[in-house]
């Protein structure tokens, strides 16, 4: 019989991994909140033009990387590559793009690139868009965030930032890079020379060893950029070091989607994995006005989750739940067990309870206990049961004691909230 797999780069997240999935979106969450940025959640499928005009025609997103389909009336959708687009078109839609709209957003985007490790056809973004400001100051805002998103993780990811101008300074530094590629022509790969015209910028971040040189003497955009974007990025690049933020200046940083200028960042792992960006973004301050023809600065960053999670993963994140397991000794405590469970359940929405079912001896609950990774292990014996309370066991200290049904929401607010490292 024919066994169905999960289509080629998307995969399953089983529930080991889904908590852990969870527990960093819930960190990013919190974090983002206390900057005042609000979630907004915008559909799968978008008109396919939508991406075309902002990510740009000429990248390899919109080329070749969208899942794009024709509805009976021929009209073309294309599944989410990627999140600013969509909220730009939303924050239009609904006549909200005139005031300050701090963003946030998570969900799984769709590329159909060659899949291989960090690189998935469907993944998840954790995305935040800062609406409505055009200081450098909003530049240093989000650049704080991500930072204090990393100090939460404890990782110091590698901040690559460098500024691309304006639109006319990019179309200045565009014909002269085109002039310096078509002298190496001979040294591109057919996918570099098709590039040439339509995007060159592009060829400054290949990959191709043999351009290694090429690329390293070709002009930089930084002698082409005009004193206001200079200016703008100077002031940002002091308010991060006045911050104490760590950066690498790097001329070569363009990025792939069209809509960006000035400011542009990326946060790398340590790794020498290729795939080791795991947050990029920048200023797109003319995105709203090729959209609605109506001028509105913005910038925001996105977070590839499954490239940070594989960068923290010997990191534990702080569990924000506290775990027990009602082992029971005999079937017929079970009702019993499961008045336990909803009684510790109503104390805090943080505490999860899971009933044993298996009424084994204890040894073997404990251990199950274990691998379970509870913090308490609530014991049930025939005892327990006729007497209205229940056997409290600290699974990191060992120590029990028995608590009284009567007692248990005091009892359990003292032992297991306060002063309790859930870690
Ligand atoms: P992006 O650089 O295309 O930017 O993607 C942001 C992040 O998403 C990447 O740095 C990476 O961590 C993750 N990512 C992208 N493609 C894949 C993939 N195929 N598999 C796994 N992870 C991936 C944007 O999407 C912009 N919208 C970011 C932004 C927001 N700029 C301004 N606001």
């Amino acid at each position: 019989m024919k066994k169905f797999q999960s289509v080629r780069g998307m995969r399953d997240i089983l529930p080991k991994e889904s908590k852990t999935f969870r527990l960093l979106e819930q960190t990013l969450i919190n974090l983002s909140n206390q900057y005042g940025y609000e979630e907004i959640r915008t559909p799968i499928l978008e008109d396919t033009n939508l991406f075309i005009k902002s990510i740009g025609d000429g990248t390899d997103i919109v080329e070749k990387e969208m899942y794009t389909f024709k509805n009976l009336k021929e009209n073309s959708f294309s599944m989410r590559p990627e999140g600013t687009a969509s909220c730009a078109r939303a924050l239009i839609e609904h006549g909200l793009h005139d005031s300050i709209n701090k963003l946030w957003y998570l969900g799984p985007f769709f590329r159909h690139e060659r899949p291989q490790k960090g690189r998935y056809r469907q993944f998840h973004q954790f995305g935040i868009e800062f609406i409505g400001v055009e200081n450098f100051e909003a530049d240093i805002e989000i650049i704080s965030l991500a930072n204090s998103i990393w100090q939460k993780l404890n990782i110091k990811p590698i901040l690559k930032i460098n500024t691309i101008g304006d639109i006319d300074d990019r179309k200045k530094y565009t014909k002269i890079l085109i002039d310096y590629f078509n002298k190496y022509k001979n040294k591109l790969n057919d996918n570099e020379k098709s590039k040439i015209d339509l995007n060159p910028l592009r060829i400054l971040d290949s990959k191709n060893p043999n351009l290694k040189d090429i690329i390293g003497s070709a002009p930089k955009i930084k002698d082409y950029i005009s004193k206001e974007s200079n200016e703008h990025f100077e002031n940002l690049l002091n308010g991060l070091e006045r911050k104490n933020i760590l950066y690498q200046r790097d001329d070569n940083l363009v990025r792939g989607l069209d809509y960006y200028n000035r400011t542009v960042f990326e946060y790398l792992d340590n790794s020498d994995n290729s795939q080791n960006t795991i947050c990029a973004g920048g200023r797109y301050d003319l995105l709203f006005e090729s959209l609605c023809e109506k001028k509105v600065p913005a910038l925001g960053f996105a977070i590839g989750l499954e490239r940070l999670l594989d960068y923290i993963k010997d990191k534990p994140i702080q569990k924000n739940s506290v775990v027990f397991y009602i082992a029971v000794m005999n079937q017929t405590d079970n009702l019993y067990a499961q008045n336990i469970a909803e009684l510790i359940r109503k104390i805090s929405e943080n505490f999860s309870v899971l009933v044993s079912y298996n009424y084994t001896n204890l040894k073997v609950q404990l251990k199950k206990a274990d691998k379970l990774s509870a913090d308490y292990c609530v014991i049930i014996g025939e005892e327990e049961s006729k007497n209205n309370s229940f056997q409290l066991k600290n699974m990191n200290s060992g120590q029990q004691e028995m608590v009284l049904n009567n007692n248990i929401e005091k009892y359990i607010n003292v032992k297991c909230i306060k002063g309790n490292n859930y870690e």
